[in-house]
């Protein structure tokens, strides 16, 4: 089987995700290219592959707008092709679900076909900072949920999540995220402490960044993916109308020694509740599962 992940990431969470994917698959036997979507140079032959999967972080219960116009740009294809959608996103609400309307109208056109689509909790990279505790249940949660979802991708059995009343317009509404991206985008500012180490203009996936006669220009390509931001040492970024919500610094995903205090708790408390339980079922039937197949499937399903 060759599967082709495409998928783009701000800071990283879904990179993580999808990196998991391909080696989950490459044990199972596959064969498996990912691309990012912000290398200009796709050099694929889509149709070469017996599946293909899109990865991105949920922006405003939508797709980034780099994915969406990757997908514009792929040829019709001359025969159907399964897909698989993996999402990250900061908060487990269900409306985060009508993140992939457009992304699959848009690929339904080429003939891709969606089987499955499969959502991952990964910390907030705007809004507010995740204490470690919490990044490290949300990313052991998606180690160990992955394998079980390649499984069932490569079983054929398909997998969506719910829909959402309404979910088609309210996801047109959230895509005011795309235009406010740009116009919010020129606004972001530089301060001094910043020690011109140009980092920003480097990891830019837009090169919406310019470093000219020792100033720093942002021009109107800002998809708010938030890496400068995130990524920048001296915290020396300003995200425009969005400072307030400025997340600064790389997770480790490690488990801290000791308990730290949770501003947020009350935040979606419900909604992660509820998101860890049906991931900790599925991991617990899975296991269940695993340990009554008798030694012979066992075996054989590693030889497959
Ligand atoms: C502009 C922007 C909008 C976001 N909107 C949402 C959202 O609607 N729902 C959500 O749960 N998380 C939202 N997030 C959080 C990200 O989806 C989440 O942190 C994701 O895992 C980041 O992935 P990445 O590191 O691959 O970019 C948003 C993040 C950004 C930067």
């Amino acid at each position: 089987m060759k599967i082709l992940i495409c998928y783009f990431s701000g800071t990283g969470n879904t990179k993580k995700v999808v990196d998991k994917y391909a080696q989950s698959f490459k044990e199972k036997g596959c064969l498996v290219d990912t691309f990012r979507v912000e290398n200009p140079d796709f050099t694929y032959n889509v149709e070469d592959y017996d599946m293909v999967g899109f990865g991105y972080p949920v922006h405003a219960f939508n797709a980034p707008a780099i994915i969406l116009n990757f997908a514009k740009r792929l040829p019709k294809l001359a025969k159907t092709m399964p897909l698989f959608i993996v999402k990250t996103s900061g908060e487990p609400l269900k409306l985060n679900n009508i993140s992939s309307i457009k992304l699959v109208e848009i690929l339904k056109k080429k003939n891709f076909v969606l089987k499955n689509e499969y959502h991952y909790c990964m910390p907030y990279n705007i809004i507010f900072r995740h204490t470690d505790s919490m990044a490290y249940k949300m990313w052991e949660t998606a180690k160990k949920l992955v394998p079980i979802d390649c499984q069932e991708i490569l079983d054929g059995k398909e997998s969506k999540l719910e829909k959402v009343f309404m979910g088609k317009p309210l996801a047109y509404l959230f895509r005011v995220e795309h235009w406010g991206g740009r116009f919010n985008g020129k606004r972001y500012k530089v301060r001094d402490n910043c020690v011109h180490c140009n980092a920003c203009v480097k990891i830019c996936p837009t090169h919406n960044i310019k470093y000219e006669n020792g100033e720093f220009h942002f021009g109107k390509n800002c998809i708010m993916c938030m890496r400068c931001a995130f990524l920048c040492q001296q915290n020396a970024i300003k995200i425009g109308l969005f400072e307030k919500w400025k997340v600064n610094g790389p997770y480790n995903f490690q488990k801290p020694e000791k308990e730290e205090v949770d501003n947020h708790k009350k935040y979606c408390k419900k909604s992660y509740q509820k998101y860890f339980e049906k991931a900790e079922k599925k991991i617990r039937e899975n296991e269940k599962m695993e340990s009554n197949e008798t030694p012979n499937e066992k075996i054989d399903s590693k030889i497959e």
